[in-house]
């Protein structure tokens, strides 16, 4: 099994999220040349590809979720030849580009809904999913959107509805048309053969929907259009794909990504993300950390994909919350918390992801005032709740402690004014804290964060256990440590953590005990976990025995 495993179970693969990494025109938009000019950073990293969020043509709506041409490149972020100029230099330092393929919905300035909603007998009419009004006038039915309020968008030229599962500038497109599954699959082998890595489906889950039925998430026709997918376009060619599935439980994500299967490489799964959300107002509402409750998804996730199927392994992306502000501290212990969660996250089994600015501890930002967000689902919500009573103070404690700009505040390259991201206008705001919290000062510290992911991507292509090895969880209902074992023929791997700014001290159970090299850690000096340890603030250790 270890011989053929593919490529991409060796891998680490990091997150770009274009318009906030690197600026090289000054326009205050990141863009390709921008990110070609960083490629050596991710090389040194170790990184084995890329998942490039969007960066079609498109009016930006949802910053590039929102597609208006699948087979050009929006010019704020470059052309045609500067993307085929990224594959061609990633590749030539072993990095792939995997594209985010988002085929649930285009924009409504596409070509494809232009000319749909031009009359009811366009040969485009059926690219997309129109009813007619209910009998009484209204919407169809009740289906709400991702980003608040109704599904349904009345179109007053041709007398119907349309259905757009997120914003009404993002029409979903109708996958009952075997005509636009062939036009889909057409533009997906157009960018394989322009040597793309994969692709990274964005909530292809939904893709299968039946909205007559309100069924949305795993619809009945799901897996046999990925199925179709994979026939028409992946088949018999070396690519790695994750499917972005909310909705995805342990047994679904089998359907997906286990050896029969036949249709996707492994899903990101979002169990663990959810779990700490409030049951009611979702990641609007602050909920108090549960370690508990994390422990418990990740080794639900580790457990039933132990055999088949394949983990995708991250905390954080261009949707959530920074991962140190989540899960660590973003004050005293920064540094020390954002590699426990690096240690504790790669040493599990799957394909981790580094989400642009983790590698240095980036946090979230603080903003004080709703103008200063730009996120669209965090502003059609703050007009929905405050609407509906939710005072601007709560409703900013929730952006501010889950909201998507979090995440997309410009990459820290340096100190200087911009955080040497743009020399003009960022489109957002820049984090204060890029002063001292920026890659020039990571990478000048020996002990900085970079070379502790570096050192992960190494140890994971190095090191069967850690790709292969079992996985079995201790100390699971310890509200502050996180402990597990990776077992692989005579190989294990220890790993034990602190996620709390206290010491504490452990009884090491007798599976976890374990004498040899500290392959991983934020504090120096600890080879062995026997007897009664005390794990200092934030402390990770990975101890491999051979
Ligand atoms: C999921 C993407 O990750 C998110 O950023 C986007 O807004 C929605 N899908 C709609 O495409």
């Amino acid at each position: 099994m270890t011989d053929h495993a593919p490529w991409w179970q060796a891998a680490t693969a990091y997150q770009i999220y274009p318009r906030s990494f690197c600026d090289s025109d000054g326009d205050g938009i990141g863009d390709i040349p921008g990110i070609i000019s960083k490629l050596d950073h991710l090389a040194d990293l170790g990184i084995g590809f890329v998942w490039l969020s969007p960066v079609y043509a498109s009016p930006m709506a949802d910053n590039g979720y929102d597609i208006s041409d699948y087979r050009d490149i929006a010019p704020e972020f470059g052309t045609l030849a500067d993307m085929d100029r990224l594959i061609a230099e990633a590749k030539a330092r072993g990095i792939g580009i995997v594209m985010d393929l988002v085929v649930n919905h285009s924009s409504d300035e596409h070509e494809w809904f232009r000319q749909a909603r031009e009359s009811r007998d366009n040969p485009y009419r059926d690219y997309y999913v129109w009813r007619d009004p209910a009998p009484g006038g209204g919407a169809p039915n009740d289906l709400q959107s991702n980003f608040g309020g109704p599904a349904w968008s009345y179109d007053e030229r041709t007398g119907q509805y349309y259905l757009h599962l997120f914003d009404r500038k993002q029409p979903d497109l109708n996958w009952q048309n075997p005509e636009l599954r062939r036009a889909i699959y057409d533009m997906m082998n157009w960018w394989l053969d322009r040597g793309v890595a994969g692709f990274r489906m964005d909530v292809i889950d939904l893709i299968g929907k039946d909205p007559d039925a309100g069924i949305i998430a795993d619809g009945p026709d799901l897996h046999p259009f990925l199925r179709e997918m994979h026939d028409a376009t992946l088949k018999g060619r070396d690519v790695v794909t994750v499917g972005e599935a909310w909705s995805a439980t342990t047994e679904g994500a089998l359907k997906y990504s286990g050896r029969e299967a036949g249709e996707l490489s492994m899903v990101f799964q979002f169990a663990h993300i959810v779990q700490g959300w409030d049951e009611k107002h979702g990641k609007w509402k602050p909920k108090p950390f549960d370690l508990v409750g994390l422990k418990r998804v990740l080794t639900e996730w580790q457990v039933a994909l132990a055999q088949d199927g394949w983990n995708s392994l991250f905390w954080s992306n261009h949707d959530l919350p920074r991962a140190v502000s989540k899960y660590g501290d973003d004050g005293r212990f920064r540094v020390v918390s954002a590699k426990m969660l690096a240690t504790v996250l790669h040493m599990m089994k799957g394909t981790p992801y580094i989400y642009q600015g983790e590698e240095i501890g980036m946090t979230n930002i603080r903003f004080t005032d709703i103008s200063q967000f730009r996120d669209i689902e965090t502003l059609n919500f703050h007009r929905i709740q405050t609407a509906a009573g939710v005072t601007p103070g709560d409703f900013l404690a929730g952006a501010n402690s889950n909201g998507r700009d979090n995440a997309r505040t410009p990459m820290q390259w340096d100190a200087s004014d911009q955080a040497g991201f743009t020399t003009g206008e960022p489109w957002i705001e820049v984090n204060p804290n890029h002063a001292t919290i920026n890659v020039a000062a990571d990478r000048a510290d020996p002990d900085g964060i970079i070379a502790h992911y570096r050192e992960l991507a190494g140890l994971r292509r190095a090191l069967p256990v850690m790709r292969h090895g079992d996985y079995t969880p201790y100390l699971e209902d310890h509200p502050k440590l996180m402990a597990y074992a990776r077992r692989l023929d005579d190989a294990q791997i220890s790993v034990l953590a602190n996620f709390t700014g206290e010491t504490v001290s452990a009884d090491v159970p007798e599976g976890l005990a374990v004498s040899g090299r500290a392959i991983s850690a934020n504090y120096p000096g600890r080879d062995a976990l026997k007897g009664t340890v005390e794990l200092r603030p934030y402390e990770a250790v990975a101890i491999l025995a051979e």
